[in-house]
């Protein structure tokens, strides 16, 4: 099954990517935290990555398509995969549509986790993940049991540098104005699912979950 999670910043895509990979056993794709990756090993990519990711805003797209084109074409995508957090612009919708055309694959659902603004900035600043394995927690809605320690693994916790409460406002605008038309763009081609992810985790799981099994 190949899927698109869309949604603004904060929407919880990752936090349910994380589950929605395991109950299907396909790999997880997010741009995001491929960049992240980049800019703490200082590659040049990372580098180049962090004069827009710091500011709140989108990386070119010359660059993220490349990311994605190399990550697609490896094996373990054959079963299936979670792209989120990509595409962003409508140039990287059009620019996947010729990489999976290429690979001869397709889009099977894209996944649109609806949420407010008013509710995005708390949720944004709230957030901490885990340095050793990536897992999302937030310090009121999903708080781990130890302060500041991941449950799963034991590592630090810590706060990414674009969730200030400036950088989430540009981020924001970047979603309204280059990836919020994307919705239209899916819509067009019957592939959008809408979820409510104004739910709590699991219940937005359990919709997540439900959909898509409905659909095999
Ligand atoms: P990226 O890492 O993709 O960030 P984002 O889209 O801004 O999304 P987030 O990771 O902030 O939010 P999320 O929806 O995953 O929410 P989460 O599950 O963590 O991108 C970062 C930057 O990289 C971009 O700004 C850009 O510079 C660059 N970039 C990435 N992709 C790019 C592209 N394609 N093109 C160009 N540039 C690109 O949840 C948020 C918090 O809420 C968590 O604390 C969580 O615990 C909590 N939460 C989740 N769900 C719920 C719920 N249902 N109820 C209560 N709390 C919840
Ligand atoms: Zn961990």
């Amino acid at each position: 099954m190949n899927i698109l999670f869309m949604g603004p910043p904060g929407a919880g895509k990752g936090t349910q990517a994380e589950r929605i990979v395991e109950e299907f056993g396909i790999p997880h794709i997010s741009t995001g935290d491929a960049f992240r990756l980049a800019m703490k090993q200082g590659t040049p990519l990372g580098l180049k990555a962090k004069e827009y990711v710091d500011q709140g805003l989108l990386v070119p797209d010359e660059i993220t398509n490349g990311i994605v084109k190399e990550r697609l074409a490896l094996d373990d995508c054959n079963k299936g995969f979670l792209l989120d957090g990509f595409p962003r612009t409508l140039q990287q919708a059009e620019a996947l549509d010729v990489m999976l055309a290429e690979l001869n694959r397709g889009i099977d659902h894209v996944i649109n986790l609806k949420v407010d603004r008013g509710f995005l900035l708390a949720r944004l600043t709230g957030r901490r993940i885990c340095k050793a394995c990536g897992s999302t927690y937030h310090v009121i809605f999903n708080p781990p049991k130890q302060e500041g320690v991941c449950d799963k693994c034991g590592g630090e916790l810590y706060q990414r540098s674009d969730d200030t409460e400036e950088k989430v406002g540009t981020r924001l605008d970047e979603y309204i104005s280059k990836t919020a038309p994307l919705l239209d763009y899916y819509s067009g081609k019957s592939l959008l699912r809408e979820v409510d992810g104004e739910k709590e985790i699991d219940a937005v799981t359990t919709d997540i979950v439900t959909l898509l099994r409905g659909s095999l």
